[in-house]
Order: structure tokens, then sequence, then C-alpha cells
């Protein structure tokens, strides 16, 4: 019986495998899986026309004239941490982006992680979406996979198709852990109040211990009447009395030792928050809040998959990603939520986002112009006092994620694929940086020009970097400009070190570099930044007390007036795979010498300003130091793993 029914399982995963399941099912359908696109939009080519130079065009030249202390300053956010900008992996997609299970790791994505941990000292990673809500436990899976997924339950054809995992996902999640600082929020399934299946917490806590940061309880619930999930009667009390009976679940069930942990509402914009702040929510609840959440999409793109809602031209929604407008007003209606989650002493998280739902645009999400938007939004929310932020990452066929995996029948002729949001991320890294002190502020200088916003940043109470963007594209040199950058309440130092995020137009989505280092184009990437470091030193008049910091159209630019600590990236190397073929073993004597952060990997970063000192870079002695393992004797592979 147990048999036939795995046997079932693997010829469900077996089909499944072709499908990627979306993160956002729209208002109106059925069901969750999406038609397989031709070709797959995570490697889509569309490049659209950037817009025009605006007329009148921003000022090329102004001064910002910025406290030296955080004490002279007004609005102010919070204390915002590196891990600032996190991921939100949907659950179907851990096995191609994560590994298979916990012997083997995904090497390209430790990498990807080891580059935010080295900037933040960690990476905040959650695993769910629509997928966790009817996720369900089994004892194993056929293969030794860790997570699988099933088809839609055929008795209830408007339901989201299920997850099922066994244990070995934790160890999974812990393994990563145990070589990249990563946190994990999780989210409990939610689909059924009378039956929670509380397993994913139970192991959740009892295998990541500390490494897990919060449990998601219900994801978009405000949309849970139109996707079917409840009847029409569904509203905020509903929710919040569900959340309830959850928590006295959880305190009922002797395996969970801790339910502090918990995030919600997760409401998507159907509902605002406050409807669900008005049912008594967070002093209800406070014992067991770690933090309240929300999600949002600015806008979405269903139409060309599902034929419903609006359809949105890409070449003319550009436009709308590619100023300072779009940050402020996706912000602006939180503003009242992250008061009161600062009142009530909890985070405000912004559990999942990107640039639309349904998958993104092309030629949009995966742009040089997309990923300055999500810095310029991500920095936005961290001055309206969130506290995190979590870019979501589908499968092949979506047009936004940070990341790609191939498809598993060709990953081992394939590397992986970056869209430029990643950067987004990896910069926010270094804005924040790693003391846990910094507070931002959105300068609103050059007349708040929407094409040019800057942002400054305090650390200990100092000020210590300047953030500057330029959303213009334009060829001719015209639209560059120049900040000058004046410190009250004290003088510039005698120099300033300048790191650059450049592309040749908001359009592109291959060369891209941030410090002269790139990840690589499609379908090449590893996860180390190769290239020359470049970061540029520009000279200050203290007399005058006067930087000037030249910044091209396009370009973000952020300015270091302190000194920084190099920045050093263990790697992982990606030079084996699971394939009977090619399988590496582990020389055992790296493993008695390496505890997962081999100091011999060490890459210099910001404040060795030599390019040569970088052993990191693509054409010298790139780091091939071999598989990097912990004790416990992982195998980190690029998988073929069907
Ligand atoms: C990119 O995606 C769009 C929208 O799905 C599609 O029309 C187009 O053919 C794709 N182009 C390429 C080159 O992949
Ligand atoms: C909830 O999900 C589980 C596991 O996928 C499924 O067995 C169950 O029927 C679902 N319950 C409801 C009420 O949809
Ligand atoms: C991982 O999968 C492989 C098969 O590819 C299996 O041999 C191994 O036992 C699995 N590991 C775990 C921890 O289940
Ligand atoms: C890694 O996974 C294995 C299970 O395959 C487990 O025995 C081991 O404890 C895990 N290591 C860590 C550090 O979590
Ligand atoms: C919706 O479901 C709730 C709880 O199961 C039930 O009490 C209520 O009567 C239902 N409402 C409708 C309109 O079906
Ligand atoms: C902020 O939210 C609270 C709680 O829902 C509500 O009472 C108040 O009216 C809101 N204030 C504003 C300015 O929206
Ligand atoms: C700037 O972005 C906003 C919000 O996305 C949009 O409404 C507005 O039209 C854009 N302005 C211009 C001039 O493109
Ligand atoms: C963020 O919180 C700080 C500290 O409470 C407050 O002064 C500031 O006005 C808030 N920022 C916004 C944009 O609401
Ligand atoms: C991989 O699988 C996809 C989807 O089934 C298929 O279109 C493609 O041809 C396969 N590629 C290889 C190299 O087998
Ligand atoms: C920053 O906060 C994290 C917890 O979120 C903590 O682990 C870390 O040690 C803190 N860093 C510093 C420099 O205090
Ligand atoms: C200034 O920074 C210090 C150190 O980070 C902090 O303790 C203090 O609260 C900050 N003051 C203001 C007004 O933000
Ligand atoms: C890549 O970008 C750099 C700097 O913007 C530029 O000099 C170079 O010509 C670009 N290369 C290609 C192939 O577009």
């Amino acid at each position: 019986m147990l048999l036939s029914a795995l046997w079932s399982l693997w010829s469900l995963d077996v089909v499944a495998a072709l499908v990627t399941v979306y993160g956002q099912i729209p208002l109106g359908i059925t069901s969750a899986l999406a038609p397989t696109a031709t070709v797959a939009a995570a490697y889509n080519t569309t490049v659209l026309d950037p817009p025009e130079v605006p007329n009148p065009a921003p000022p090329t030249s102004f001064t910002l004239t910025v406290p030296s202390a955080n004490t002279s300053v007004t609005g102010l956010s919070i204390p915002i941490k590196g891990t600032f900008y996190g991921f939100s992996v949907e659950m179907s997609v851990i096995t191609q982006l994560f590994g298979k299970n916990s012997s083997f790791l995904q090497v390209p994505l430790l990498n990807l992680f080891a580059n935010i941990q080295e900037r933040a000292g960690a990476v905040h990673v959650r695993v769910g979406g629509n997928t966790q809500e009817y996720a369900y436990y089994v004892s194993t899976l056929p293969d030794g996979h860790a997570i699988s997924k099933e088809k839609a339950n055929t008795n209830n054809p408007t339901e989201t198709p299920a997850v099922v995992y066994t244990v070995d996902l934790f160890y999974l999640l812990s393994n990563i852990s145990s070589l990249v600082n990563v946190k994990w929020y999780i989210g409990v399934p939610f689909n059924d109040t009378s039956d929670f299946r509380l397993q994913i917490v139970e192991y959740g806590e009892a295998i990541l211990g500390d490494n897990l940061l919060g449990v998601q309880v219900g994801n978009e619930p405000d949309l849970y009447a139109a996707h079917g999930h409840r009847n029409s009667s569904y509203n905020p009390q509903v929710y919040a009395d569900e959340f309830g009976e959850l928590i006295a679940a959880l305190t009922a069930d002797s395996k969970v030792p801790v339910s502090n942990n918990l995030i919600g509402p997760s409401v998507s914009g159907t509902w605002t928050p406050e409807m669900v702040w008005n049912t008594g929510f967070i002093s209800e609840y406070t014992n067991n809040l770690a933090a309240l959440s929300v999600e949002h999409y600015p806008t979405d793109n269903c139409f060309p998959t599902y034929g419903i809602g609006t359809y949105h031209d890409p070449q003319i929604e550009f436009a709308n990603f590619l100023n300072h407008t779009s940050g402020v007003s996706l912000c602006k209606p939180y503003l009242n939520s992250s008061a009161i989650a600062q009142a009530a002493g909890k985070p405000f998280l912004m559990f999942e986002t990107n640039s639309a739902s349904c998958g993104g645009f092309p030629g949009i999400s995966d742009s040089f112009g997309g990923a300055l938007w999500a810095l310029d939004y991500g920095l936005q929310m961290a001055y309206s006092n969130f506290s995190g932020a979590m870019l979501h990452v589908g499968g092949q066929n979506v047009f936004y994620n940070p990341f790609t995996a191939p498809p598993t029948n060709v990953s081992r002729y394939y590397e992986w694929t970056v869209g430029a949001v990643y950067y987004s991320a990896l910069i926010s890294s270094e804005v924040f940086g790693r003391t846990n002190t910094s507070q931002i502020v959105d300068i609103l200088g050059n007349g708040a020009n929407i094409y040019t916003p800057q942002y400054a940043v305090y650390e200990n109470g100092a000020l210590a970097r300047v953030a500057l963007f330029n959303y213009i594209t334009d060829a001719t040199g015209k639209s560059d400009y120049t900040a000058t950058i004046t410190v009250a309440g004290g003088t510039v130092p005698a120099s300033v070190q300048v790191k650059y995020f450049l592309s040749d137009s908001v359009s592109t989505k291959n060369n891209i570099t941030w410090a002269g280092q790139t990840l690589g184009t499609i379908r090449e990437v590893d996860g180390r930044l190769k290239g020359a470091l470049n970061v540029v030193t520009v000279a200050c008049d203290t007399g005058a007390n006067k930087c000037l910091v030249p910044v091209p159209a396009p370009a973000f630019a952020l300015v270091f007036l302190t000194a920084e600590a190099p920045i050093a990236t263990a790697t992982f190397s990606t030079s084996t795979h699971t394939n009977t073929v090619n399988t590496a073993t582990i020389n055992p004597s790296l493993l008695a010498t390496s505890n997962g952060m081999s100091g011999a990997n060490w890459q210099l970063g910001l404040g060795s300003t030599s390019s040569g000192d970088n052993k990191n870079g693509a054409g010298g002695a790139a780091m091939r130091a071999d598989v990097i393992v912990g004790a416990m004797g992982l195998v980190l592979v690029l998988g073929l793993w069907y």
C-alpha cells in the first residue's frame, strides 16, 4: 500500500517536474499550474527601449548638505540590518535551487548566499509561498528526495498543488546554514484549520534551532476566498480567530517547544493591514508574534498567462519602474502600520515582493533598470521602517528571479543564471553593512527630482555612506551628474571611496557590474563575483568641505565616507556532479582542514583598491580551491538528479 502510494507520488513527480508552479495565482484562476512556456521566462532575451531623457532633464549638478551625526537628522529610520533584503523561495523550487536532499547542496546557491553573508553577516531566506498551504509530511520520498510536488487533489480542483516533504528538508536547510550563515523563515500549512499539520514547525524547531527566525501563519489570507481556499464569508476577524486556533494547536503540541515565533498577517493588498489590526490581532497575540508582515507586488502580469485582468505592455510599464515615485508610493500605504509595529515592539516585514505578480515582466524584471528600481524600493522600505524584505524566487517560468538554477535535465551542461535584482540585494547588504546600527534617510536633494534619488546612511550614529541613483539612460553623457557632498556639523574626509553599479542602459541584462565585478550572463553563473574589483577613490576638498562624486546615466553609486573593513567571501567550487560519470569524491584531507570557511579562500573587497589584490579575478588565478566541506562530509554538487 505504502509502496504503491510512493510509486504514484513518483510518477506524479516526474510529470510535475516539467511544469513550473507559480508563486502567485491571480484571482479567478482555479489551478496554479501554468502552461509551460516555449522559451522559459528566466532566459527571455527581450530588451526594451529605455525611456527618453525627460524634459525638463534633471539638473546635473547639485549639492547635498548632509549632517555628520544622526542626532541632527529628522526622519531617520530605525536601525536596519545588512540582512534587510533576503529571498523568498517558493517551496516547489527547493529541489532545483537548494539541492536534492541534505547530502547534495547546490554550490552556486552557497556562493550567492556567501556573497551576501560576507557583507551582512547573514542571509535571511523565507521558504514558502502559496505552495506551503497544502504541504504535507511523508516519511520518505522516492530516490532520496527531500521535497517533491504533487498535482492538485482531484477532490478539490481549486486547490494549489501540494508540496510533499520529508524530515530531510530540514537537514537540507540546516546543512546550508552550517556552511553559510542562512537564517530561515518557514510557513505552517493553513489550508485546513481542523488539521494544521504541524510537522513543519516540529521539525523546523527541532532541527533548525536558532537558525529558524520565524513561522509564517497564512500566506495572503486576503486572497483565500478568491482562490477558493475559504468560502466567501472569510474576513480579517475569521483569519485572526484561526490564528488563535493555530496558537492553541501549537501550545498543545509537546513537540513544539516554542510558539512565540509566529508571523502574520501577510496580507497582500486586498485587505489593508489596518483591517487586521482592527480585530485586536496585535494585542491579542503579542506574546506569540515575532514580526508583523505584509506581501505586495506593485503590479501584475497575469494577463498573458491567465487571460485575466488588464494587459500591461512592458514597454509602457518600464517608465513606471524608473523613477523614485514608485518606491515612495509603494511604501506610503504601510507607514501607519510600520509605526504601529514599532509601537508594539515588532519588526515589520515585506514577506514577499518583486516587480510584478504572475512572474514579472519580460525586459523589466531582469533588467538593469529593474535592479535600480528594486534597490531604491528596498532603501525606501528601510527608510519607511520595514525591518526586512524578501525578493521572491520562482521557477524557470518567471522573469523576476534573483537567481535561477538550470532545469535538472540540463544541469550538467549549464550553470546558473542571475537576474539583475540579485545585485539589488547584494548592494543593499553593503548599504547597511554588518553593525546592525545603520539608519537611513531619503535626502530628497536636487529638488527631490524623481530621477536622481539619494539616501544617507548613519552607522553607530555617524554619517557613513551616501547612496546616489541616476535612473536616466543617456549615452551622450549629458545626463551624467555630479553630486557635491558637504558634511554639516563636520567636514568631509580627505577622500571617499565609491562603488558603482553600472550598465550601458536601464534595458540591459547581461553587462552589469558592481564595483567592476560581475556574476556573469545567462547560464554561466557559478555564484562568484568575477573580474577585478574596482573601487574608485574620489579626492575631496577638506578646506571647502566638498566631495564631488560623478554619477553616470544610468548608475547607482555608493559613497563610503569612512574606512570599511575588507569584504571577504568564502567560495564553493562547482566542479562536482551527482551523475555517475563525473562524481567527485571528497578528499578526506580537505575535510580535516576545512571548517566551511577556509581562510585560504578569502577574497579581498573594499579597502583593497588595487585590483591585483583580488584573488577572485576572472583572468587571474581564479579560486578553484576545491570543494569546501563541513565536517559532516557533504557532497556539494551541481546536480543531475533525474
Ligand atoms: C519573451 O517573453 C515574451 C512574453 O512571454 C514572449 O512574447 C517572447 O517571445 C519572449 N522572447 C524571447 C526572445 O524569449
Ligand atoms: C489541506 O491539504 C491537505 C494536504 O495537501 C489535504 O490532504 C487536505 O484535503 C486539505 N484540506 C482542505 C480542507 O482543503
Ligand atoms: C540523497 O539522494 C541520494 C540518491 O541520489 C541517496 O543515495 C542519499 O541517501 C540521499 N540522502 C539522504 C540524506 O536522504
Ligand atoms: C546534514 O544532514 C544530515 C542528514 O543527511 C544530518 O545527519 C546532519 O546532521 C546534517 N548536518 C547539519 C550540520 O545539520
Ligand atoms: C463559511 O465557512 C464557515 C466556517 O466553515 C461557516 O461557518 C460559514 O457558514 C460559511 N459561510 C458560507 C456563506 O458558506
Ligand atoms: C492607523 O491604523 C490604526 C489601526 O488600524 C487606525 O485606527 C488608524 O486610523 C490608522 N491611521 C491612519 C492615519 O491611517
Ligand atoms: C514615475 O513612476 C510612477 C510610479 O510608478 C508613475 O506613476 C509615473 O508615471 C512615473 N513618472 C514618469 C514621468 O514616468
Ligand atoms: C521611522 O521611525 C522613526 C523612529 O520612530 C521615525 O522618526 C520616522 O519618522 C519613521 N519614518 C517614517 C517614514 O515613517
Ligand atoms: C529537458 O527537458 C525539457 C522539458 O521537458 C525539454 O524540452 C528539453 O529538450 C530537455 N533537454 C535535454 C537536453 O534533454
Ligand atoms: C546583528 O544582529 C544579529 C541578529 O539578528 C546578531 O546575530 C549579530 O551578532 C548582530 N551583529 C552585531 C555586530 O551586533
Ligand atoms: C544615533 O545612533 C546611535 C548609535 O547607533 C543610537 O543609539 C541612537 O539612538 C541614534 N539616535 C537617533 C536620534 O536616531
Ligand atoms: C559593458 O559595459 C561597459 C561599461 O558600461 C562598456 O564599456 C562596454 O562597452 C559594455 N560591453 C558590452 C559588450 O556591451
